[in-house]
């Protein structure tokens, strides 16, 4: 089945083409420049972006996979969650879309979507699983019985890693996106030079409600008073790298001891990482020491899935699409949507 992928939940315009388990385009038309100059993510700025990007987005998608809208079978398109504005420029595409080509068309959630990313990988796991989804928005592990069968161990009370690095990177001065730049900065450093205090939640039992969520907003206030301890700017580089080096080791090793108890709690072997922080380093280095560690499996999609794309979108969609799942015309974007929230 040909399936046309559409994902427009932030700042990312993405549209992919996918045959049965073949991916044949993926293109990805990212809006990083429109919102530099704020450190963040613009709602309404984001909305216009892909009002002027979906179009050639989706014309290149096409062309890329050599294949003509006749031949599209069924659309994917995230529904939730996301910015509502940035989700009704996608969602209303793709119902448009179906209804002038005549094809079904089926609504994601994105964070589904991200947790199935690691299927388009030559490798991949069987269910169950233990999936950690990690990005701007979201901090959330999950228990993945099949497509569609989540349960949620933890999530963030407060800010999502992504949103941590992005604001520090802010606070410093030093780009945007965040992620990736904190992520290089910090490889310049020594990872145990500086001490942080760990929260205290995100250490007990699922069982426990809340024990197994985590809390970032606290290390991200340490790392503003430990700058402004070290006068940051006006201070040798070697030791905001050793910061940077700590900052990045305490967070990747609070989400990896996450994993490791959820597995164990869960009886489980194998786990999934994916959203846009799975592209980190000190993460990827130290879920294969943990899987090396237990004898278990790991799976982390290639970058370019793990941050937002369309083709994670049409790989969960095509799913539901052979199914048989359909959506009406009168179906709506939904900002807060979080997925298996029955403890
Ligand atoms: O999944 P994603 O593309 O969008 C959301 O759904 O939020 O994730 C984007 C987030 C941003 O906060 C970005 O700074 C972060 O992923 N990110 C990283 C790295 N690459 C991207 N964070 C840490 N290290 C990285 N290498
Ligand atoms: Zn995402």
């Amino acid at each position: 089945m040909k399936v046309l992928g559409i994902e427009t939940s932030c700042d990312d315009t993405s549209c992919a083409v996918l045959d049965g388990e073949t991916l044949l385009s993926n293109i990805i038309s990212s809006q990083w420049r429109v919102h530099e100059k704020f450190g963040g993510v613009v709602p309404e700025l984001a909305s216009r972006q892909h009002m002027e990007a979906i179009v050639p987005v989706v014309d290149e998608a096409l062309e890329q996979a050599h294949v003509l809208l006749k031949d599209i079978e069924g659309i994917a398109v995230t529904k939730s969650p996301g910015l509502t504005g940035s989700l009704l420029v996608g969602l209303s595409f793709a119902k448009s879309l179906s209804f002038a080509i005549g094809k079904p068309f089926v609504g994601v959630n994105h964070l589904e979507a991200h947790l199935h990313a690691v299927f388009l990988e030559k490798s991949s796991p069987t269910y169950p699983f233990i999936g950690l989804v990690v990005s701007g928005g979201h901090t959330s592990l999950y228990h993945v019985k099949a497509l569609g069968d989540y349960t949620l161990i933890g999530a963030t009370r407060d800010d999502a890693v992504g949103e941590v690095y992005d604001k520090i990177a802010k606070l410093m001065n030093v780009g945007y996106p965040g992620g990736p730049i904190i992520d290089r900065l910090a490889q310049q450093g020594e990872p145990k030079r500086v001490p942080f205090t760990r929260p205290k939640i995100g250490t007990g039992s699922k069982y426990q409600i809340g024990e197994a969520d985590f809390s970032f907003s606290g290390i991200k206030t340490a790392m503003r008073l430990k700058l402004e301890e070290l006068h940051y700017p006006n201070c040798d580089k070697e030791l905001w790298h050793h910061l940077l080096a700590s900052f990045q080791d305490t967070v990747t090793s609070i989400l990896i001891d996450a994993i490791e108890r959820a597995c164990l709690q869960e009886g489980l072997n194998h786990f999934v990482i994916s959203g846009g922080v799975a592209c980190n380093s000190a993460l990827r280095k130290k879920a294969e020491e943990l899987a090396t560690k237990n004898g278990w499996r790991h799976f982390i999609p290639r970058p370019a899935l793990c941050t937002d794309n369309a083709a994670m979108v049409a790989y969960v969609g095509s799913r539901y699409l052979e199914m048989g799942k359909r959506d009406n015309h009168g179906l709506v974007p939904t900002a807060v949507d979080e997925l298996g929230l029955k403890r």
